[in-house]
C-alpha cells in the first residue's frame, strides 16, 4: 500500500511554521499505532511528528479503539521531552487541545469546541481524539507522546460511533488536504505547548475555558462504570474540571474519567 500523496514528509515540513514542532517526520502507510511507534524511537529529537495513512491497532483513552481506516483522515503523534514535574504531564493535553481547536476553527472556519479534557467538539460530535502519555526512556528520562486522530474526510462511521462522531468533511462539505491540517494543528500546539512550559496552565485557562463546550452545562462523570450527575462550573488552576455535585464543588481529574452531557455525548 503506497503513502497517499497528501501526508508526504515535504509537503507537510514546507508548509509547517514552527521551531521543532515536526521539523523531523516518520510518515508510515500502515502501522499498528503512531503511538506505539512514538514509544519505539523515543530517541529521536523532542518534537518528532508520527504519522500514519492507516492503523491497525489505534488507541484511544480509557482503553477504547480507535478506527483507523486507510487514506482518508489524521493519525499522528508528537514525540515531546519537556523538563516538567510528570504530575504536570496532563496539562499538555489541554494545550493539544486548545491548539487542535484553533487550528480547526481559523482553518475550516467552523465552531469547534474542546469537550474536557480533549475531545474536539462540533455541533453535537467529535472530530477529534487527543490521548497523551507518559513513558520512561532506557536512561529513566520521562517523555510524553501526544497522540492526535481527527476525522477529516470519512463520511461514514462504524456503527459503534456513528451517532457521536462527525468529520471536517461532513462538517463543511469539503474535502481536505490532510498536510494542511497537520501543518496548521502542528503551528498551533506548538504555540500553546510553549506557552505552558514557559508559564504553565494559567497561561491560556482563559481561552480553554471560552473553548470548553462543558462549562455551565450539567455533565455525567462516569469512572468505574459507576456514574454521578453534576453541574459544570469551571477549570481549575490545574486543569481539573470543577463540578458541583448534591451542592459540593468537587474536582474531577481527566485520568480514567469519561464525561458526558445529560441528554447525549456533550
Ligand atoms: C480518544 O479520543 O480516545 C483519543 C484517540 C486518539 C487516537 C490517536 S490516532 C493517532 C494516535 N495513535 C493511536 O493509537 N492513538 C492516537
Amino acid at each position: 500500500m503506497d503513502i497517499s500523496y497528501d501526508i508526504s514528509e515535504k509537503l507537510i515540513k514546507d508548509n509547517t511554521d514552527t521551531d521543532f514542532f515536526a521539523r523531523n517526520i516518520c510518515v508510515y502507510s500502515q502501522i499498528s499505532s503512531t503511538n506505539t511507534m512514538a514509544k519505539q524511537n523515543c530517541d529521536m529529537p523532542d518534537g518528532t511528528l508520527f504519522v500514519a495513512d492507516s492503523q491497525t491497532n489505534g488507541r484511544g483513552r480509557l482503553g477504547r479503539e480507535w478506527i483507523s481506516p486507510h487514506g482518508k483522515d489524521i493519525f499522528m503523534s508528537i514525540l515531546l521531552k519537556p523538563k516538567i514535574p510528570i504530575d504536570k504531564t496532563a496539562q499538555i493535553t489541554l494545550a493539544a487541545g486548545l491548539g487542535v481547536c484553533r487550528a480547526l476553527s481559523e482553518f475550516c472556519g467552523i465552531k469547534a469546541k474542546i469537550k474536557w479534557p480533549n475531545d474536539i467538539v462540533t455541533g453535537t460530535k467529535k472530530l477529534c481524539g487527543i490521548i497523551t502519555e507518559l513513558s520512561f526512556d532506557k536512561n529513566g528520562e520521562s517523555y510524553v507522546v501526544v497522540g492526535i486522530g481527527i476525522n477529516v474526510n470519512s463520511e461514514k462511521f462504524d456503527d459503534l460511533i456513528k451517532d457521536k462522531a462527525t468529520s471536517l468533511k461532513n462538517a463543511t462539505g469539503t474535502h481536505y488536504n490532510r498536510y494542511e491540517i497537520i501543518s496548521k494543528v502542528m503551528t498551533e500546539i506548538e504555540r500553546y505547548y510553549k506557552l505552558f512550559i514557559e508559564n504553565g496552565f494559567a497561561a491560556f485557562r482563559d481561552e480553554y475555558k471560552k473553548m470548553c463546550a462543558n462549562i455551565g452545562k450539567d455533565v455525567v462523570i462516569i469512572k468505574d462504570k459507576q456514574s454521578v450527575q453534576g453541574f459544570c462550573d469551571d477549570i481549575s488552576q490545574n486543569g481539573e474540571l470543577i463540578v458541583i455535585i448534591n451542592g459540593e464543588k468537587v474536582t474531577v481529574q481527566s485520568g480514567e474519567v469519561s464525561v458526558r452531557g445529560l441528554y447525549g455525548y456533550i
